[in-house]
């Protein structure tokens, strides 16, 4: 459930029309809904009850600092990966002892950083990371906490680039090494394990691969744990599938409902890390039509919205829900079903200025008659959205709003053409004055 509903043939984002944040703010623009980041939170909080979760948001999925500090209010806590993403999480008030460290490749700085930020814990992915970690510790006097991030070999059913469970994956360790790695962690001072963590893949839109891995986790930690490993914490990762169609992902009461038994059966606390869950329902992209051109048989709607901004079609051909911000009336209203003929549209491709052919939103996409000036929303854009965007062409970076009820923040500015050129450091002479 999102807060992002017509009225009257007119998209609101709570109480706001979003036709007036986009004749205020500009296009491109994120919009995002502060009472569905939290409505999900809490739905978290309340499915996962009973195994106290501490749910570190995963800030990979949208790092605004006023999305951290809204969250980090609301009691959440962080997943990071990197040393600039803790120090988001820092400056907007997130706790660094509730806030795991991830990733495969974390540098001996990032990792001094975490130690002295004070993290929960490293979640360490390989046998050189270990020494690296248990190095740095050393050097600095502290004892790192760690959990091992075991790749349990189940498959998550989901696109190829964010399957990451799976033997073959560059993530996480196998069984059978995280076993013998284990054994290692007893004999090195400068690290503790406390935790035991997976993460097998994103956009998981069924339960059956959480519970595989659950159920690996109950065996796995009871063998960390009959070697001396005082673990306390599964970590399961994140995953937890979203809608982008029409109602494909389970909810996230159905998810609890498989995991949580398992959890029960470890006696630890959960940890998990959700991104896409959060945030992606909560956020649009709304863009400005440029032009319209047709060529052969194919019809193109050119707007101001470029991969630059989201490039989720691009990388994955994933799929948003497109529709206009303004339904003209006896137009029809946004689908329910994009499989079924949609009476009153016709197909076209979706696409941005950018010199690519892959620069595209959508393509063959049942849509209403649009003009120049007329806007476009493009859903479920909240996560791995405007964290992905670059300035690829020098285009600036869209502009980003919060909601919340009839308040609107402005929680990141359009960037200029001087913030495009400011970390550039080329003396040039003044341009010579044209007569
Ligand atoms: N934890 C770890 C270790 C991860 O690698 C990820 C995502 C998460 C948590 C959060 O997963 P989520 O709950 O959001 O599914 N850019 C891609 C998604 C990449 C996901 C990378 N890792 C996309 O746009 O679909």
């Amino acid at each position: 459930m999102d807060h992002f509903r017509y009225h009257d043939n007119q998209l609101f984002c709570e109480d706001i029309p979003v036709a007036e944040l986009a004749e205020k703010f500009g296009t491109p623009l994120y919009v995002y809904s502060a009472t569905t980041i939290l409505d999900q939170l809490k739905a978290l909080q309340t499915a996962f009850a009973e195994v106290e979760p501490l749910i570190c948001y995963s800030v990979k999925a949208n790092s605004n600092l006023g999305i951290l500090k809204l969250l980090a209010e609301h009691g959440s806590a962080f997943d990071v990966v990197s040393g600039g993403e803790l120090h988001r999480v820092v400056v907007a008030g997130g706790k660094a002892n509730q806030t795991v460290f991830a990733g495969v490749g974390k540098t001996d700085q990032e990792i001094s950083e975490a130690l002295h930020a004070g993290v929960l814990m490293f979640n360490v992915e390989s046998e050189a990371e270990l020494d690296a970690v248990a190095r740095v510790a050393a050097k600095e006097g502290k004892v790192a906490p760690i959990a091992l991030r075991v790749n349990p070999d189940v498959d998550p059913k989901t696109h190829r680039y964010i399957s990451t469970g799976k033997k073959e994956s560059k993530f996480g360790m196998d069984i059978d090494r995280s076993l013998k790695l284990a054994e290692r962690v007893k004999s090195i001072g400068s690290v503790t394990m406390i935790g035991m963590h997976m993460h097998i893949g994103s956009q998981i839109t069924t339960v059956e691969p959480h519970a595989g891995a659950a159920a690996k986790a109950v065996e796995i930690i009871a063998q960390l744990r009959a070697m001396g490993h005082p673990i306390s914490w599964y970590n399961m990762g994140g995953g937890f599938g979203i809608n982008y169609k029409g109602h494909e992902a389970k909810a996230i009461a159905e998810f609890a409902s498989v995991v949580v038994p398992y959890v029960k059966a470890t006696g630890c606390r959960l940890a998990m890390e959700p991104g896409r869950v959060v945030v992606g329902n909560a956020g649009i992209l709304v863009s400005r039509v440029l032009y319209t051109k047709q060529s052969g048989e194919k019809r193109f709607l050119i707007q101001d919205a470029a991969m630059n901004d989201l490039i989720r079609p691009a990388l994955y051909e994933s799929f948003h829900r497109i529709w206009p911000v303004v339904v003209p009336p006896g137009l029809p209203a946004p689908p329910d079903d994009y499989e079924a003929a949609i009476p009153g549209t016709a197909p076209w491709d979706v696409v941005g200025p950018i010199c690519e052919s892959g620069d595209f939103l959508a393509k063959d996409r049942s849509l209403p008659p649009l003009d120049r000036g007329d806007l476009l929303a493009v859903f479920s854009a909240g996560a791995y959205g405007m964290v992905m965007a670059s300035n690829y062409n020098t285009r600036p970076r869209a502009a980003e709003i919060l909601v919340s009820g009839r308040e609107v923040h402005v929680v990141r500015r359009r960037e200029t053409y001087d913030d495009l050129l400011g970390p550039e450091l080329v003396a040039l002479e003044p341009a010579p004055a044209s007569h």
